[in-house]
């Protein structure tokens, strides 16, 4: 569409997988001054010409590595599509790793706001023009943009990961940790070629889980809990607890997104989980390694599909195979790969 090689540019939220992302696709981060006034609004100025080209700005809506919180992580990017647009940018794709706000999506009682659509109406009018996410909490959120919407999936890198540790086949199992997950847990179990078990859960409260049932065979098995997001620790620890009382070997957990609000680490550093496995969409800090985390790179995904979107092919051709494309390769960060 454009004439000009596309552009890169980041927030605060996401630095690090920026730069891998920008670096699998010989491209550079661009220069912009992404900051705060004394006052503590955000200051964004773009340090590049970006008239006529094709630009994407990757940014999770999420807590950043410098303390930010996750809606100083929203207006940087606003701030950032809003000054791209008004630099004559030709087509500004929002690339939002992590969709923060997206459990809000739907009215639970009276007088609660869907901050999952606020957050997409903001995206839009500022001048997104597309949107390039992984796992939305609710694949339906798509349906909040009147703009394309790629919804990529982490589910061929965890996947990989999972055959290359020996987790897979008729030795395990895959369990949903609710009945929302069980089309996720589907497809992994499809691809790991394994059995399904699904767990119910209830919310007496907000970030409060408790497991109520049980459905298929974890006896004598290793589980492997596939989620979408770890945000409390809560619904993956409980889940846990029920299928080691059900006989299950072992269990692993495995999720794209690790959010890891207040002390998850901790909750689930106690747990009878082996191993907590999540992809770099969130990024954790440094002091929070652990051997009992796993955190592996989504960077390659991305990359592919920027450069489908700037080439006009298909992404969806990404995550059609039994195996991943051949620049799909999982990539783990550098050793330790570990959080905690
Ligand atoms: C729930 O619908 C999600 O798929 C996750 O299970 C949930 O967000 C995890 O939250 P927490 O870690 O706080 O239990």
């Amino acid at each position: 569409m454009s004439q000009h090689p596309p552009l890169i540019f980041s927030g605060n939220s996401n630095p690090q997988l920026a730069e891998e992302i920008a670096k699998r696709l010989k491209l550079h981060v661009g220069k912009a001054l992404v900051t705060e006034f004394r006052n503590a609004e955000t200051r964004v100025e773009i340090g590049e010409n970006v008239r006529g080209s094709e630009v994407f700005v990757i940014q999770s809506i999420c807590k950043t590595p410098t303390g930010k919180s996750v809606n100083d992580a929203l207006m940087e990017l606003l701030l950032m599509i809003d000054a791209l647009r008004r630099a004559s940018a030709a087509r500004i794709t929002a690339v939002i790793p992590y969709y923060g706000y997206a459990k809000q999506d739907k009215k639970t009682k009276g007088r609660e706001p869907i901050s999952a659509k606020v957050v997409a109406n903001l995206l839009k009018v500022t001048g997104a023009k597309r949107i390039v996410t992984m796992d939305l909490h609710a694949a339906q959120i798509q349906g909040f943009f009147d703009i394309p919407v790629d919804n990529l999936m982490a589910m061929p890198v965890l996947c990989n990961y999972l055959k290359k540790e020996g987790l897979c086949d008729e030795k395990i199992v895959v369990v949903s940790p609710d009945a929302g997950g069980v089309h996720r847990a589907e497809i992994f179990a499809k691809r790991l070629n394994s059995s399904l078990a699904i767990v119910f859960k209830r919310r007496p409260e907000p970030d409060v889980s408790e497991v109520t049932d049980i459905v298929g065979d974890v006896a004598g098995r290793i589980a492997v809990i596939v989620d979408d997001m770890i945000s409390t620790g809560g619904t993956l620890a409980r889940a846990a607890e029920a299928i080691k009382a059900r006989g299950a070997t072992q269990v692993y957990t495995v999720a794209s997104h690790g959010v890891f609000s207040g002390d998850a680490v901790d909750v689930l550093e106690r747990s009878g989980i082996e191993k907590v496995i999540v992809t770099n969409t969130v990024p954790l800090d440094d002091v929070e390694m652990h051997p009992k985390f796993a955190q592996l790179s989504i960077a390659q995904t991305f990359a592919d599909a920027i450069s489908r979107i700037t080439t006009n092919r298909s992404v969806s051709e990404l995550f059609s195979g039994e195996e991943p494309a051949k620049m799909d390769r999982p990539v783990l960060l550098p050793e330790p790969a570990t959080i905690g």
